[in-house]
């Protein structure tokens, strides 16, 4: 038997890979991906090495998850319930695609993963494997085993001699925490009292609002086909754009969120993110779509958008209905094309700019508040609103108006 396990190097795995082989005496594969968490992988692979795996995958996936997986999504502009950008939500199924193909390459029948069974993750990776490979294995030792604490995690590696870095004392984080190239999450700690505000020192990718610069930063992102192309004029792959965003939104305090959001399982959670990047764009993409799509297909996507948001939120990446929003989503971009102007001050993203050369739908002739030489004629407003009257006179009447 042989299991392929989405593998980091850090506690919660090593445990795992272990545990595999005691409880399903299999052989393991370990698997670990670039998807810019912004950690070393060779440590993973030195790990894997000690701990005696012979198949060791270890994949540069920052391009893929960018172009694949956050574009798309950020074409949409999805929200989940109107706060949460879905960091965590988008990166789950390249991971378990990955995991899949991994599965196949080396004739693995299982795969397993790390996360909890409280939470949404092991929803979206399994969802995704299943519909990508619909006869695999998942082992989910979390929901199996006994080992539900730090301290018993621990005492099980220290019985089995498995190396684990005790890098408590010296600044190991006290949350559980996720991170990208989209954004970091923060769960647990302190933040489990909803009440409680995060410790300062929590925040990781952005300065605080009130000590970044005074002097605001601009910037020019340029879109095509929905998809941010160029920065400040200077073409740039999905990946590197996204990492630009990140350096330059955390400079300026861009893109942090505390909320109290509903999980898939059905429990409230509270977490807390950084998306500097991620909320440039939204707010990017909204203003471009603002100039360039019609008025009923943008009202229509915004009518789609939580729906959308929220198949991303639970797992449902690689269903029928997410592709069919995407394909019609996809289908609005063709003209979201030019270019937006931002202004980033302390944690705030203003739109002062938008222009496209080819799409723009805005016409000054006809939007003037100066003489506009016939482009449209006030007169006509009269008849537009006697009819649209019409039946709200009918009722005041009955009302007795
Ligand atoms: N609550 C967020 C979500 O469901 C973040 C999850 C973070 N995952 C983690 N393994 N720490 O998308
Ligand atoms: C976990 O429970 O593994 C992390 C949180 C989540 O998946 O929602």
């Amino acid at each position: 038997k042989k299991v392929v396990l989405a593998y980091s190097g850090g506690l919660d795995t090593s445990v795992i890979l272990h545990w595999l082989r005691e409880q399903y005496d299999c052989e393991v594969v370990t698997f670990t991906a670039d998807i810019g968490q912004g950690e070393e992988l060779e440590p993973a692979r030195a790990k894997a090495i000690a701990a005696g795996v012979r198949e060791i995958f270890i994949d540069d996936l920052r391009e893929e998850f960018v172009r694949d997986f956050v574009y798309p999504m950020f074409r949409a502009n999805a929200l989940y319930e109107g706060e949460y950008l879905l960091g965590t939500s988008i990166a789950r199924p390249l991971i378990a695609k990955r995991l899949v193909e991994i599965a196949v390459i080396t004739g693995a029948d299982a795969i397993a993963h790390g996360a909890t069974g409280k939470g949404n993750d092991q929803v979206r990776f399994e969802l995704s494997a299943y519909a990508l490979k619909p006869d695999i294995q998942v082992i989910a030792p979390w929901r199996e085993w006994d080992l539900l604490s730090r301290e018993k995690l621990l005492a099980y590696a220290e019985a089995r001699g498995i190396p684990v870095e005790m890098k408590r004392a010296s600044g190991q984080s006290p949350y559980s925490m996720d991170a990208n190239l989209l954004h970091i999450s923060y769960e647990g700690n302190e933040l489990e009292d909803p009440w409680q505000e995060p410790a300062a020192d929590m925040w990781r990718w952005t300065i605080a609002p009130e000590q970044a610069p005074a002097t605001p930063a601009y910037l020019e992102l340029t879109f095509a086909h929905g998809d941010v192309v160029a920065i400040n004029g200077q073409t740039m792959t999905p990946a590197i754009a996204l990492a630009e965003l990140n350096r330059i939104g955390g400079t300026h305090g861009i893109g942090r969120a505390d909320l109290v959001e509903n999980r898939s399982v059905g429990m409230k959670s509270r977490g807390c993110y950084e998306t500097p990047g991620g909320t440039i764009l939204l707010k990017a993409h909204r203003a471009m779509e603002s100039l360039t799509l019609d008025r009923e297909a943008a009202h229509l996507k915004d009518e789609l958008m939580p729906r959308y948001a929220s198949l991303i939120y639970n797992g449902y990446w690689f269903s029928p209905e997410r592709r069919m929003l995407q394909a019609a989503i996809d289908q609005t971009q063709q003209v979201v094309n030019g270019v937006v102007r931002l202004k980033l001050y302390r944690g705030n993203v203003t739109v002062v700019g938008r222009q496209s050369d080819s799409d723009s739908l805005f016409d000054t002739a006809i939007a003037t508040f100066e003489e506009d030489a016939g482009a449209y004629n006030q007169a006509d407003a009269t008849g537009f609103i006697r009819l649209n009257a019409l039946r709200l006179r009918v009722a005041g009447r009955k009302r007795g108006g």
